[in-house]
């Protein structure tokens, strides 16, 4: 069974998996290299699909997914794609979504949104607003798609709902309610999907929309290897209007919609972001580094809660109200009071806020996560694994506070929580949960590799070190492990390259930039290679197994940068964060040629830990093609680079 994952939003992505294992995911930045952007393009699709080594007519089902409000733009793949909601001939699995649709007679194009035609036909003064350059910033086409020069069909944010989601309830309301027992039936397990059939290449697709969240939820249960879970969905959609996240249910290969929490999380640590400075692109991971440079000062627990308790606590929505808090209390702290511009970020009032919203994300986290608890325990369905997903699971010092103080004892977060891995979710959404395919463990360990990127020739490398061999001092050296580790006891900064890319935000060490953590200058040195601000924080990997000798606080297992850590060791200024914290990757021998790296530092340093971070220039993507390693190398002042096991090093 061949099924490919289309999402089309942003962060847009293609997954192919055969028989239920991913065999190739392409993130479309990596190729375009507008970071987070939007639609999908044919060359990036034909990638995917000879990557695989398939045909598109060699496809047996499609799953399509946006972001929330998000149209998918057909144009932009060619004239000749096409995606026609609401066919259900060639489909096997029915969608009592479009039964209902169909009884009621309420026909499926009223209900398809188009977002980013709404923002198209805004004047430019509009356009320019944050909300909105958000989205002209992250889609490079966007002025042809504003001429009307793009088709698109609209996108769907909703499908089944149960009578209570629309009913304005608070966190506490959703605790005494409890969860319906028809939650864990058929009602909404089949019903976060629309079958559609996907035109392209003469050659037409069985498919389906499927929910957002739903793939978010998908995404995270069906790698994490649980035989049941809790799983909690969130990110920065609306959710007075029940987009920004859901609580659900895996138990096999099933996955039960339980219900959105109606938490503002996401939405609020954005808002807060852009109010301190850090722009409409990726401002939460800004404020994340940032937090921990203040205090929770104006931390109140009447703010703890989701949207309607903020409605009816304080009459109006959640981040207007708590920002408000927030300047109140700094006026009556005398607190400088300047603050949103990046030159005022270390202001003590941007601190304090960063760190009170940071707190108050992780409190809203906390509550929601014990209230889960409680409705699958009361429901006889109680678990101990959670599986976290959604951008907003991007939020390590969150994550940490759940794992070491909420009442679930594992927690699974997929490397690509972001709607990046919406396309994963997707395809396995239909593959088990759709088809009803059991899941094994091998599969699920197969898919938690986060290393599915497109194989480049080795002519490519090639041609590189032919030129380097020119300019720089190239070799092969016979233990490329040692060598690196030599270098970076020479407190040398290094670029790590390795064959297939990682998925995600985050690098892990395939397309990394390492250096020794040891030197506190390396802070500011390596900050000053990529182009950041002076203050932002650096990550450590570290080898699994000698973790707890060096770090406290965090899962054993945390490969994937996920979960923040405490130092246990001053011998790491380079890593360790101003609060004493860090947000590790733990390294085995499954990850590549950094385990080696790391056995060999340690064994010359007697420290198992390295500085890691993305291997990218300022505002674009991490680095995908090994000639796009070498361009970076050459124009930065990074002093070795590993592309393949071969070492090319300024002289
Ligand atoms: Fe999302």
């Amino acid at each position: 069974m061949k099924i490919i994952g289309l999402h089309f939003g942003h962060d847009a992505s293609i997954t192919i998996i055969i028989d239920g294992k991913i065999v190739v995911h392409v993130l479309a930045e990596r190729h375009n290299r507008v970071k987070h952007s939007v639609g999908l393009r044919a060359a990036e699709i034909d990638a995917a699909l000879s990557a695989a080594g398939l045909e598109w007519r060699e496809i047996d089902c499609c799953a399509v997914v946006s972001t929330q409000d998000l149209e998918i733009m057909t144009g932009l793949v060619g004239d000749d794609f096409a995606i026609r909601p609401g066919d259900t001939k060639q489909h096997p699995v029915p969608s009592p979504f479009m039964q209902l649709l169909e009884s009621a007679g309420t026909p499926l194009e009223s209900l398809l949104v188009k977002g980013l035609q709404k923002v198209a036909e805004l004047d430019e003064e509009r356009a320019a607003l944050p909300e909105n350059q958000r989205w002209t910033k992250i889609f490079p086409e966007w002025q042809k798609f504003r001429a009307g020069r793009i088709s698109s069909v609209g996108w769907l944010n909703v499908f089944i709902a149960h009578d209570r989601w629309n009913a304005g309830r608070g966190m506490e309301d959703i605790r005494s309610d409890g969860i319906d027992p028809a939650m864990f039936g058929n009602a909404t397990r089949l019903g976060m999907h629309i079958p559609v059939t996907v035109s392209w290449k003469g050659h037409s697709v069985p498919g389906y929309f499927v929910d957002h969240h739903v793939c978010h939820a998908a995404s995270a249960y069906y790698r994490s290897g649980f035989e049941n879970s809790a799983i909690i969905t969130h990110d920065g959609g609306d959710a007075s209007r029940n987009l920004s996240g859901l609580f659900c249910y895996g138990q096999g290969s099933r996955l039960y919609t339980l219900g959105p929490h109606h938490l503002a999380l996401g939405g609020i640590y954005r808002a807060m972001g852009i109010k301190l400075g850090f722009g409409a692109i990726g401002p939460e991971g800004k404020l994340m580094g940032l937090s921990s440079y203040g205090q929770p000062r104006f931390f109140d627990s009447r703010f703890v809660g989701n949207v309607h308790d903020s409605q009816k606590r304080f009459g109006e929505g959640p981040f207007s109200a708590w920002y408000r808090h927030c300047l109140k209390l700094a006026e009556q702290g005398h607190y400088d009071l300047l603050h949103g511009e990046a030159s005022q970020v270390l202001n003590p009032i941007s601190v304090d806020m960063a760190a009170s919203t940071q707190k108050l994300f992780a409190e809203g986290y906390l509550l929601a996560a014990e209230v889960l608890h409680q409705g699958l325990a009361e429901s006889d369905r109680g678990t101990a694994n959670l599986c976290l997903t959604g951008g907003a699971a991007l939020n390590c010092p969150s994550n940490s506070r759940l794992y070491n103080e909420s009442a679930f004892r594992d927690i699974y977060i997929d490397p690509n929580c972001d709607d990046g891995g919406l396309s994963v979710g997707g395809a396995l959404f239909i593959f088990h949960n759709l088809m009803d395919h059991p899941v094994d463990l091998a599969t699920a360990k197969n898919n938690r590799s986060p290393f599915f990127g497109l194989q480049w020739p080795a002519g490519l490398s090639e041609e590189i070190f032919v030129d380097a061999g020119q300019r720089y001092a190239v070799s092969k050296p016979d233990n490329m492990a040692a060598s690196a580790a030599t270098d970076l006891d020479e407190n040398k900064v290094l670029a790590l390259y390795e064959g297939r890319s990682e998925m995600g935000p985050r690098a892990l060490c395939h397309r990394s930039v390492l250096a020794n953590p040891t030197d506190h200058g390396n802070w500011a040195r390596v900050n000053g290679i990529k182009g950041r601000e002076a203050w932002r924080p650096f990550a450590p990997v570290v080898i699994e197994e000698k973790r707890q000798d060096w770090f406290a606080g965090c899962p054993i297992h945390s490969p994937y940068m996920l979960f923040t850590a405490r130092v246990r060791s001053r011998r790491l200024p380079a890593i360790t964060h101003v609060d004493g914290s860090s947000r590790i990757q733990t390294v085995s021998a499954e990850t590549g040629a950094i385990y080696q790296i790391l056995r060999e530092f340690d064994a010359l340093t007697g420290i198992p830990v390295l500085m890691n971070t993305s291997l990218n220039g300022p505002g674009v993507p991490i680095v995908e093609r090994p000639d796009e390693a070498y361009e970076l190398f050459k124009d930065s002042a990074i002093d070795v680079l590993y592309l393949n096991g071969m070492r090319i090093g300024k002289k």
